[in-house]
């Protein structure tokens, strides 16, 4: 049996660039992608993975002990690295049942999993479980300051609150049993491949379809954006080169109000569908924005200081958020060309 990774939730959003990433830089390196394909996983966002050969897919739910037991017996699991969640704010805030499921029992499952296969094999300290994390976890910030990985743990809605608890109970097993845990929290990811319910796929199939484009608020929280792929190089590194039981804040530096990352796309579609724009009689897509009532307890800022892995890893941030934002336009008018969902 040769060695491969466990690559959780790869068949959603981070998950599948993370794996076309890796294969690109290890197209010899066994990936197992193991995926629930809830209502945010899709095997589309891995169609060319599956066509290496390293690659497999396990169509199965990490809430569910057995089928995690029976991937560590069936492929020799070298490490771990965990994508799988449920990772949508609002959807937390009416139901929170699921993110406790998948993202505190789904993680412990894997946990113990790794940790009796590991040990079996007496390599609990040099195989690696990295969870990904979210900088949701440390809370909200006023105007000014950033979180660090000192930063205590302040969650404010059930999805950071299940995410916190998962990030305990991986630094739990590394202090318990010495397993090689490592932990990256990662600020808004944008680009390619995001569920159509995140803020920016929103704005530009909203504006494709000619509706209003809902705003939170007066659209002035601030957040962090990090392009998915420099996501991707920073999650190689820590995998790879971090160090046991440490934290690693990854960030963008590229903070923004959500109507002004709201402005930019919709400029970005003026430019890309003047065709549209004339179609609809509009003098802007930003002219279809509607503020919305706010979400509840919906924080005000985040901002990441990633200063550690930069010193420690050497990694930045390459792509700048118009680069970024314009690629993401440009993928989303290409995936949509035909048939905008409404
Ligand atoms: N998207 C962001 O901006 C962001 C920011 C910080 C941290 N994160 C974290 O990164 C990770 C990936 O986020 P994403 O945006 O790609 O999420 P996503 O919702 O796009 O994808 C999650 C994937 O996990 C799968 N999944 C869900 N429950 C599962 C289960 N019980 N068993 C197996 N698979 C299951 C889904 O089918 C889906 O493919 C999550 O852990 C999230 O908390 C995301």
């Amino acid at each position: 049996m040769s060695k491969a990774i466990l690559i959780t939730g790869g068949a959603g959003f981070i998950g599948s660039n993370f794996i076309q990433y890796f294969q690109e830089q290890y197209p010899e390196q066994q990936l197992i992608n193991v995926d629930k394909l809830t209502y945010a996983g899709s095997l589309n966002n891995v169609t060319e993975a599956a066509n290496n050969k390293n690659y497999h897919f396990v169509h199965g739910d990490i809430a569910d002990m057995k089928t995690v037991t029976a991937i560590f017996a069936d492929y020799d699991i070298e490490g771990v690295i965990h994508f799988a969640a449920e990772s949508h704010v609002d959807r937390s805030i009416q139901d929170a049942s699921p993110f406790i499921d998948t993202n505190i029992v789904g993680t412990l499952n894997l946990l113990q999993a790794a940790r009796a296969d590991w040990e079996e094999k007496g390599e609990l300290s040099e195989r690696r479980f990295h969870h990904i994390s979210t900088d949701e976890i440390y809370g909200s910030l006023g105007e000014s300051g950033k979180f660090t990985e000192e930063t205590p743990y302040d969650p404010r809605n059930p999805y950071s609150a299940s995410k916190a608890g998962a990030n305990f109970l991986v630094k739990s097993f590394g202090h318990t049993y010495g397993m090689n845990v490592i932990i990256s929290s990662c600020s808004n990811n944008y680009g390619p491949r995001q569920h159509e319910e995140k803020l920016l796929p929103t704005i530009i199939r909203q504006a494709l379809a000619k509706e209003k484009i809902p705003i939170y608020g007066d659209g002035k929280n601030i957040r962090d954006w990090l392009f998915v792929e420099d996501h991707c190089k920073a999650i190689d590194l820590v995998y790879h080169h971090g160090k046991t039981l440490e934290t690693y804040n990854i960030g963008g530096n590229n903070e923004q109000e959500n109507i002004l990352i709201t402005h930019t796309v919709c400029r970005l579609l003026d430019e890309l569908r003047p065709d549209l724009l004339q179609t609809y009689g509009l003098q802007h897509f930003s002219d279809l924005v509607t503020f919305v009532e706010d979400r509840k307890g919906h924080d005000k800022r985040y901002a990441i200081d990633a200063s550690k892995i930069q010193n420690e890893l050497g990694w930045q941030p390459e792509v700048d958020l118009e680069n970024g934002l314009r690629k993401t336009v440009e993928w989303y008018l290409q995936k949509w060309k035909t048939n905008v969902p409404t």
